[in-house]
């Protein structure tokens, strides 16, 4: 036939048609583009998109160090770490940490040998402005993320850039830091200047990273910044997280869009979580309220159909603020304007997901007496084993398909991109826990892009093992480790970079006989 004997002519033609498309919202609801179909084709055959996007994630105060160097201001960990180390397990802090901030060029070579083709970073709000404030802005630091953004693109490295990751300036926090709704607007005057300063190269931007784990635990008393108010601040925090996030969007469309032509989305942590007594009943609808308290409390307002907290979620804390003497609910509610901004503010998800966790219920709560955010969902986390879970294994793979395929159910998110994967251990360079970790995770995705969902990206926590917030340096993520024992501060590649790097380059899933492992590896084998 004509048409099987000109199959190449034919694909010409889907080309050229392809770029007479119009250009469709990055969304599976509206018609499909050819390059959609194509992407859907690639993954039923077990290969990933031509344009999928391989990466690593590291954070600014989690790797970079000079902490105080060429003009940075003090933000909330380093004033943490400097006057209560007693905060952080072992007493550390990220002074040096893995020395980033001068060894970005060997970061960003070992990111190309491990064939990635992106690598998301986070931009320190006090290197940019020490104060926070706008009228403190500080060359150097534009600098050196200028150094940083153009290595990585000069290596054909696509950089996907964090505003906030977690290192508020100091002087924000002695004003409130995210309680205060003041925050909404200095967080858009900074992100301002970010954009102008690198939109031009940069088209991936997350403005906050795990929001809902920052505010829980940084706003109820267990971490830097140790507002202890829970029920209260938790819920303040996360109003004015959202309400920057759409305000920054919102923002970036009006002034930088049409030129930069970027993405503005946001990375949350969704967690997968597992009733510990799966016969019981309420103890099955606690894990599905736990999944609303910590995901939906922010998919919703942004991917809901209505841009606004869970109608189940509203009810539960206002019926327990009037129980508790309140006069209105200790959630804040949004405007009607608000609500028109918060809905289609983000152009992708970024979802950071590590492992299922179990809950159990919240036995003897007292709700007359104690305000709190875990009294509010009915639930707690089921305390962690040596092992770090309550799991025996931290390699829960179907809990992530059954996260995103709940969430492409439940919202209408245009794009995915994993900005967080991850395994922990203590550091060893034979690292079958990890390599094993991504080979499951990373296996099934293409069986998700089959189905239709559209996943663009995924980046794995972490490049470089670094420092792991409350408990330092004693939880290892790195496919490097870093020897923290000399100056140089040298990166040796463990185990697992080979299964990434066989993803990474092959763009397929390579094969692994996992039964290797009792055999010695030859950890000198490289990449
Ligand atoms: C920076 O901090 C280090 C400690 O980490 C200290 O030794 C050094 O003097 C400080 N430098 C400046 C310029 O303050
Ligand atoms: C936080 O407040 C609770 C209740 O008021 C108290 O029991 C707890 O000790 C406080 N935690 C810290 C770290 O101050
Ligand atoms: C949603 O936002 C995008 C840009 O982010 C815009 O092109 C589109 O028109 C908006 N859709 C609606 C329904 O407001
Ligand atoms: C709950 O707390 C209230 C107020 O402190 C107290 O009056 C009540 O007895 C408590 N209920 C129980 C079951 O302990």
């Amino acid at each position: 036939m004509w048409v099987l004997g000109n199959v190449s002519l034919l694909l010409g033609l889907m080309d050229s048609l392809t770029s007479m498309l119009p250009d469709f919202p990055d969304n599976y609801a509206s018609p499909k583009s050819l390059v959609e179909i194509q992407r859907v084709n690639a993954a039923k055959e077990g290969r990933f998109p031509d344009d999928f996007l391989f990466g690593v994630s590291t954070s600014a105060y989690q790797t970079e160090g000079a902490w105080n160097v060429s003009g940075k201001g003090e933000s909330i960990w380093d004033y943490a770490t400097h006057n209560s180390p007693e905060t952080v397990i072992d007493n550390s802090n990220g002074d040096i940490a893995a020395n980033s901030y001068f060894m970005y060029k060997t970061d960003i070579d070992l990111a190309k040998q491990l064939g990635c083709n992106a690598f998301r970073i986070s931009i320190s709000w006090p290197r940019i402005l020490p104060t926070g404030f706008p009228n403190s802005l500080n060359p150097k630091g534009i600098e050196h993320y200028d150094n940083v953004i153009n290595e990585m693109l000069g290596r054909n490295i696509t950089p996907v850039v964090t505003l906030f990751h977690w290192d508020l300036p100091k002087e924000l926090q002695d004003l409130g830091g995210w309680a205060n709704p003041l925050i909404v607007d200095w967080f858009v005057d900074y992100a301002r200047i970010v954009f102008k300063a690198f939109g031009d190269r940069v088209k991936y931007w997350s403005t906050v990273n795990e929001p809902t784990v920052y505010c829980v635990y940084g706003y109820g008393g267990k971490m830097v910044p140790f507002v202890n108010h829970s029920g209260i601040t938790e819920y303040l925090c996360g109003h004015h997280m959202l309400l920057a996030h759409a305000k920054a969007h919102k923002m970036y469309n009006e002034e930088f869009r049409q030129e930069q032509k970027g993405k503005v989305g946001l990375s949350i942590s969704v967690p997968w979580a597992v009733a510990s007594n799966p016969e019981d009943p309420e103890e099955v609808a606690g894990a599905d309220r736990w999944f609303e308290f910590w995901g939906s409390w922010f998919l919703n307002p942004l991917f809901g159909h209505f841009g606004d907290y869970p109608e189940n979620m509203k009810n539960r804390i206002a019926e327990n603020s009037l129980k508790q003497g309140f006069p209105r609910s200790r959630l804040p509610e949004f405007t009607t304007e608000e609500i028109s901004m918060l809905r289609n503010s983000t152009d992708f998800l970024g979802l950071n997901y590590y492992h299922a966790s179990p809950v159990q219920k919240y036995l003897n709560y007292n709700v007359t007496s104690t305000v709190s955010f875990f009294g509010d969902i009915g639930m707690l986390e089921v305390p962690a084993n040596e092992n770090g879970a309550a799991f025996s294994d931290r390699s829960t793979p179907w809990a992530l398909v059954s996260t995103i395929q709940k969430i492409n159910k439940d919202f209408e998110v245009p794009m995915i991109m994993i900005t967080e994967n991850g395994y922990w251990d203590r550091g060893q360079l034979a690292d079958i826990g990890r390599a094993k970790y991504y080979h499951q995770h990373l296996s099934e995705l293409p069986g998700l892009i089959a189905q239709g969902i559209n996943i663009r990206g995924y980046f794995a926590w972490s490049l470089i093992d670094n420092f792991e917030w409350s408990v330092g340096y004693t939880q290892k993520f790195g496919l490097f480790s870093v020897d923290y024992t000399v100056p140089e501060r040298t990166r040796i590649p463990k185990i697992s970079t080979k299964v990434i790097s066989d993803f990474y380059k092959t763009r397929i899933i390579p094969l692994f006989l996992w039964s290797l492992n009792e055999v010695e590896f030859d950890i000198n084998v490289g990449l």
